[in-house]
């Protein structure tokens, strides 16, 4: 970075640029400015702030030597007085193709703006995915998922925020049309307490797993995605991938697998994404079995059954329902099955679209024609309106092409009808055969799912259908003391029932004993 206009802009602060300019600070007074300066130079409170801080790890980035070392420059996490740990971090480089090229043929202020659109476009997709932005550098940005703050997920969500970013920036308009290379790893780094005081503490990471992403970045071909073995071991089969073999890679030690992250794979929900098809016995839970088992029964015979089933994160919810699928196997029964995501709390009818493209088995290489008569041949199993066609071919976000009515509604109307119409999906379901729906973690369902699941729960009533609901104990289900809904809490099990050993694929997720 050579001036404070980029660093700003790199701090998604640009719009004080000209005052600084005006100001004549460069970055040999940087250091010196105080929190009324800035209040001098008009920047709001919130932004001096954030300000003074990254002023912090510019200071302490200067002071360091060790090329691997990596300083954050917008933080927002509570501080920790804690020295030096060890801890798992997926570290994403990204970087935008053939800039160098773009520099002979673009003014530089051109330039300058593309790359900071380029730059802006990166950090808002990772943000959306909790990625922490450490650092810009020249083109290229620096991106950590698992720190500062960790998530059960993280190598999931650098690797989608790779694959969205790929789509984000070919959007970007731009006098020429931009590309990304994303190289993401993930390792064991120490994070805090090596080089620098106070704030420059929290910010370092130090390994080889930041080398690594920007090795794994340098190596992809433009508009993919490379991720090393150790991210791969964390996916299982959330993601289509293809093996491009083992690389030696400048710096770091040995042959590295690598593979390109091509798109989301097809696995039916994250429970066997996670854990493929080969499941550990079910060790104990007989009464809960029985129980689901019960309610089945009841259900069968046209008084339809809500199974409210929670327990904290790896006690066992979708393992039980995996041991109910088993049970019911052999049985006639129609079984829909709906996931939310925890990238996806926000997009609405998220696990009611995933859960209608398995079902009619669109492939993502499929032509908006190919997709739109499999939804029709799984449409025509229970004689859907065209109405009710037009509006879940909308929800798929498929092209209407005049091949159904056109919707004439207001944005409500839509979700009201499309609502009545997935709930006239499940009757028509139900007069054919009895439906058993689970729904799973739906701590992290999006709102107007909840809305759908409202409808659900109250017109299965009448309904030959048993719907599992599965949820971690921070969400309060709405549907709780209604006659045919009922609570099941796991707890853990006891010393008695212990399974030998967890099959859990990543190191996150535990399996939990008392
Ligand atoms: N009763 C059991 N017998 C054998 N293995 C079990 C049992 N319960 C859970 N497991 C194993 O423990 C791991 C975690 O269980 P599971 O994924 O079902 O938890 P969960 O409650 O669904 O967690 P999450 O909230 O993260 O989805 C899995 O590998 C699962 O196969
Ligand atoms: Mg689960």
């Amino acid at each position: 970075m050579s001036t404070t206009t980029e660093w700003l802009t790199s701090l998604g602060m640009s719009e004080y640029a000209e005052r600084f300019a005006d100001n004549k600070i460069d970055f040999s007074v940087l250091p010196d400015l105080t929190d009324q300066d800035l209040e001098k130079l008009g920047v709001v409170l919130g932004d001096r702030r954030k300000m003074l801080r990254a002023i912090a790890n510019l200071e302490s980035v200067e002071k360091k030597t060790s090329a691997v070392t990596i300083s954050a420059v917008a933080p927002a996490e509570p501080r920790h007085q804690d020295t030096a740990e060890r801890r798992q971090v997926t570290v994403m480089f990204s970087d935008l193709v053939g800039s160098t090229a773009l520099s002979v043929r673009m003014d530089p202020e051109d330039l300058r703006e593309v790359i900071s659109a380029y730059q802006k476009c990166v950090a808002e997709t990772v943000r959306r995915f909790g990625g922490f932005v450490a650092k810009y550098m020249g083109d290229g940005v620096l991106v950590y998922f698992g720190y500062p703050q960790a998530h059960e997920d993280d190598a999931e969500r650098a690797v989608r925020a790779g694959l969205e970013l790929i789509a984000a920036v070919s959007a970007l308009k731009s006098p020429a049309s931009l590309q990304t290379r994303v190289g993401i790893a993930t390792g064991l780094v120490v994070v805090g307490d090596l080089i620098g005081s106070g704030e420059a503490q929290e910010r370092g990471i130090v390994g080889e797993t930041p080398n690594l992403a920007a090795r794994l970045q340098a190596l992809a071909k433009p508009n993919t995605v490379v991720i090393a073995e150790g991210t791969r071991k964390l996916l299982g089969n959330l993601f289509e991938l293809e093996c491009l073999g083992a690389k030696d890679l400048k710096g770091i030690s040995g042959p590295v697998r690598v593979f390109a992250a091509l798109r989301a794979g097809s696995a039916e929900g994250r429970f066997e994404a996670l854990h493929g098809s080969g499941l550990t016995d079910l060790v104990g839970r007989d009464e809960e079995v029985e129980l689901l088992m019960r309610r089945w029964s009841k259900a069968k015979t046209g008084e339809g059954q809500v199974v409210l089933l929670s327990g904290e994160a790896g006690i066992g919810k979708s393992r039980l329902t995996a041991a109910l699928l088993e049970r019911l196997a052999s049985g006639p029964h129609t079984r829909l099955r709906y996931f939310c995501s925890p990238q996806h709390t926000d997009s609405a009818f998220y696990p009611i679209i995933g859960q209608m493209e398995r079902a009619a088995g669109l492939a993502h290489d499929d032509t908006p024609k190919a997709k739109l008569d499999k939804l029709d041949a799984l449409l025509a199993q229970t004689s859907t309106s065209k109405q009710a066609a037009a509006l879940f071919a909308e929800m798929l976000s498929l092209p209407n092409a005049g091949r159904y009515p056109a919707l004439d509604l207001a944005p409500q109307q839509r979700r009201q009808k499309t609502l009545e119409a997935l709930t006239s999906q499940l009757a028509g379901l139900a007069s054919q055969r009895p439906v058993l729906m689970i729904f799973e973690d739906v701590h992290w369902i999006d709102p107007t799912s909840v809305e759908a699941l409202n409808r659900i729960v109250e017109r299965l009533k009448n309904l030959p259908a048993l719907l599992i609901i599965t949820f971690r104990p921070e969400f309060s289900a709405p549907w709780a003391g209604q006659s045919h809904v009922m609570s099941l809490m796991l707890s853990r099990l006891g010393n008695a029932t212990r399974p030998p050993s967890s099959k859990a694929s990543s190191g996150t997720r535990r399996f939990h004993l008392t």
